[in-house]
């Protein structure tokens, strides 16, 4: 029998020895189920000053059927502070006053969603100082959530308010499990926000390619943008075609055997997709590998082909696949919490993470990407649990578990949600974004 943490406090002598020992007990999240309602409860929805995002969250929460409540209570299950109009540190009290005593209250598996203006556009030293304090207030409220519950910070920007509704819906919602702590800025919409006729099928009739989708996230992804409407074009490795096509088959989709590293891999994609389905709407570069060691022992084949397949062949794959996409698609790159904190004996690794990260934010600002109106976005995992981080020794596995605020590990469906809601047609307001789906590791920024 294999080890868990998580299960051995979850009842019996773990539990309680846990419990006296105030070790921490992971608690079930709150994940997406099709058709359950967007939250199982009421949204407490609140503001300062005049508010004008509240307003919008209020009327979007009816129109999805949700009861909004103007005061904490043990029925309210998550929320919504619009901080928009704070002008100096001081107005950082409507936080604390309605944030605070919610919290009391919340109930488990709860969401907090703080919505300001991003700081770099404030005008004023004073209210980007206040404005840059939501930020810190938002993770520090993440680190406190109870019972799988998590706190995320939306920044609109002036006049941007119209793209807010695919991401609270989002972070509102069970799609947003295991993403804690982070920051999501909404901008002016590259192309028009079409909101789906079904929020359960918000990827109707898009068609979307996954690279690396034979096993682990990759297959998650593909399982989770066909639950959300889209068809499936997997890609992975010959060496990888058996368990490739179970997916494409599962799905009702199309396998293509493919190196993402092959100079061709891009017009081969392009190729299939037109032959097989008459485009491409959505791009997912999920396919990557490690090869861990320290620097000293690195060599340069360990280096060269970490960097080759998880960042150059996606800088050579864009190429072909950017021009033949269909207007107002999205691509989404898999990037990594080493790409953002580093990580001991992945330079390689984090290096390749790192890259991807700036593409990401390069070709979102392209002259070229946004002509097309495509959304650019990246995630980044923290610990998720498949067969990659199955193989790591126990004691750093459980480590890499219990090292955020959810203490747990996330599970592959909690990136593909996130991959699935940058994949929106509703969602062409937030571009240039990097999310992490890590519980809020403790570990980076
Ligand atoms: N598992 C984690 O905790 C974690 C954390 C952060 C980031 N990630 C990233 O998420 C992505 C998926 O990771 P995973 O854990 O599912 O890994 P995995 O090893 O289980 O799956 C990766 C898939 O990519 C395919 N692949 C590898 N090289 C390829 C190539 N040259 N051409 C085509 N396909 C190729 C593999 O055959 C495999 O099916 C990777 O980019 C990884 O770096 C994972």
């Amino acid at each position: 029998m294999v080890f868990s943490y998580g299960q051995f406090v979850s009842g019996g002598v773990g539990k309680q020895l846990a419990t006296s020992l105030g070790l921490p007990r992971p608690s079930r999240l709150r994940r997406h189920t099709v058709g359950g309602p967007l939250v199982p409860g009421a949204v407490l929805v609140a503001g300062h000053g005049d508010a004008p995002v509240a307003e919008r969250v209020h009327h979007l929460l009816e129109g999805a059927g949700v009861q909004v409540a103007s005061q904490p209570s043990t029925s309210v299950v998550g929320v919504v502070v619009d901080l928009t109009a704070i002008e100096t540190p001081a107005d950082l009290e409507t936080l604390r006053g309605i944030v605070g005593p919610a919290l009391k209250t919340l109930a488990p598996t709860g969401r907090v969603v703080v919505i300001g203006r991003p700081p770099e556009d404030a005008g004023s030293v004073a209210r980007t100082a206040a404005r840059r304090s939501l930020e810190g207030v938002v993770r520090s409220i993440g680190k406190e959530m109870r019972g799988g519950g998590t706190a995320n910070l939306v920044l609109v920007a002036e006049g941007a308010d119209a793209g807010i509704e695919a991401t609270v819906r989002f972070l509102l919602s069970g799609r947003s499990a295991y993403v804690s702590g982070q920051v999501f800025r909404v901008g002016q919409p590259v192309a028009d926000i079409v909101a789906p006729a079904d929020w359960d099928q918000p990827l109707a009739g898009k068609i979307a390619v996954v690279t690396g989708a034979a096993r682990g996230i990759g297959a998650a992804i593909a399982d989770t943008l066909a639950r959300d409407g889209a068809t499936i074009l997997a890609v992975d490795v010959p060496a990888a075609g058996g368990p490739l096509a179970t997916v494409a088959n599962r799905l009702g989709g199309s396998a293509l055997q493919l190196d993402v590293t092959a100079e061709d891999a891009g017009a081969r994609i392009v190729e299939h997709a037109r032959a097989r389905h008459g485009g491409i709407d959505i791009v997912v570069h999920n396919a990557g590998i490690t090869r861990d060691k320290l620097l000293a022992n690195t060599d340069a084949d360990r280096w060269d082909s970490v960097l080759q397949v998880n960042l150059v062949s996606i800088l050579r794959m864009n190429e072909a696949l950017v021009p033949a996409m269909n207007d107002g698609g999205h691509i989404v790159n898999v990037s990594s919490t080493s790409g953002i904190a580093g990580n001991r004996g992945q330079s390689n690794y984090a290096a390749s993470k790192a890259g991807v990260i700036g593409m990401t934010q390069a070709l979102a600002a392209d002259e070229v990407v946004l002509a097309k109106g495509i959304t650019v976005n990246a995630v980044a995992p923290g610990f998720i649990e498949t067969e990659m981080t199955a193989k790591v020794p126990l004691a750093t596995r459980e480590v890499g578990r219990l090292m955020n605020s959810l203490s747990q590990g996330g599970l592959p469906v909690d990136v593909a949600e996130t991959i699935g809601y940058f994949a929106w047609d509703a969602n062409r307001a937030v571009t240039g974004n990097v999310v992490r789906v890590c519980g809020q590791m403790v570990l980076g920024a």
